[in-house]
């Protein structure tokens, strides 16, 4: 493949309203984003195991779109197995450093971009598998996320997420130490407090089967929900 088609992984462009939101949205992300780049993975381990979970429900042949890519270190590694994945993002400065990542291993299958996963910016049944991991409970829409993400894959297309979930965690999370260190900018300003069911029943509800809900591991003690839902044929 010589490079990466504008179309199908196409974004559309975003009207000014939508801008201005998306910009709100990602100013956290545009600041940490360095930072974020250079932190080493918490759970390398744990971080592999879904890896190979995620590449196991894909192929070769398949279009995939990530959500809340964050510097694409994930979209690198699961680009190869792809046909084409489109990773993007609603801050410019993580697609900066992602874009910085593949020009220095440059892939023809793999693309980035700026895009809001709340905004109706991804194209119509185009799509094999949405990934979104570690995003979810990030959007400020969490109903209208998965509606775009469910509009944008084919009938029988993957869903593949993994979320924190903060209300399945130490009450302490939620109540103290989130809003400390939102208080020293240290937290996004949106953050959704859900529970793996919270969660599954969001899918449900925009039409989702759901076909596997796992729990995986983090920090050694911490973990993450692993959702694989199907967009019936
Ligand atoms: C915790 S990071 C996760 C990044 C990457 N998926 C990973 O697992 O390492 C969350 C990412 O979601 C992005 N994000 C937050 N809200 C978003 C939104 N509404 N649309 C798209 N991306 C968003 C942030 O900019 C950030 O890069």
């Amino acid at each position: 493949m010589a490079s990466l088609p504008t179309a199908p992984l196409a974004v559309a462009p975003a009207g000014l309203q939508d801008h201005a939101t998306a910009a709100r949205k990602a100013r956290f992300w545009d600041r940490i984003a360095r930072k974020y780049a250079a932190d080493p993975i918490a759970d390398m381990a744990g971080y592999e195991a879904t890896l190979q979970r995620v590449l196991a429900l894909l192929h070769p042949g398949q279009d995939v779109l990530e959500i809340g890519c964050g510097t694409g270190s994930t979209a690198l590694r699961l680009a190869p197995f792809t046909r084409r994945l489109l990773a993007t993002d609603v801050s410019q400065q993580m697609i900066n450093i992602a874009r910085e990542k593949l020009a220095a291993r440059p892939m023809a299958q793999l693309g980035f971009a700026v895009a809001d996963a709340d905004a109706q910016v991804f194209g119509q049944g185009i799509y094999d598998a949405v990934l979104a991991f570690n995003m979810l409970h990030l959007v400020s829409d969490l109903d209208l996320a998965l509606a775009q993400a469910v509009r944008a894959l084919r009938p029988g297309g993957l869903l593949i997420s993994k979320t924190p979930c903060i209300s399945e965690m130490n009450p302490l999370v939620r109540w103290l130490a989130l809003p400390l260190m939102r208080a020293i900018g240290k937290a996004p300003d949106v953050l959704l407090c859900l529970d793996a069911a919270q969660l599954r029943a969001a899918m449900v509800r925009q039409g989702l089967r759901i076909e596997a809900v796992e729990r995986h591991g983090t920090r050694g003690k911490d973990f993450r929900v692993f959702i694989v839902a199907r967009k019936p044929d």
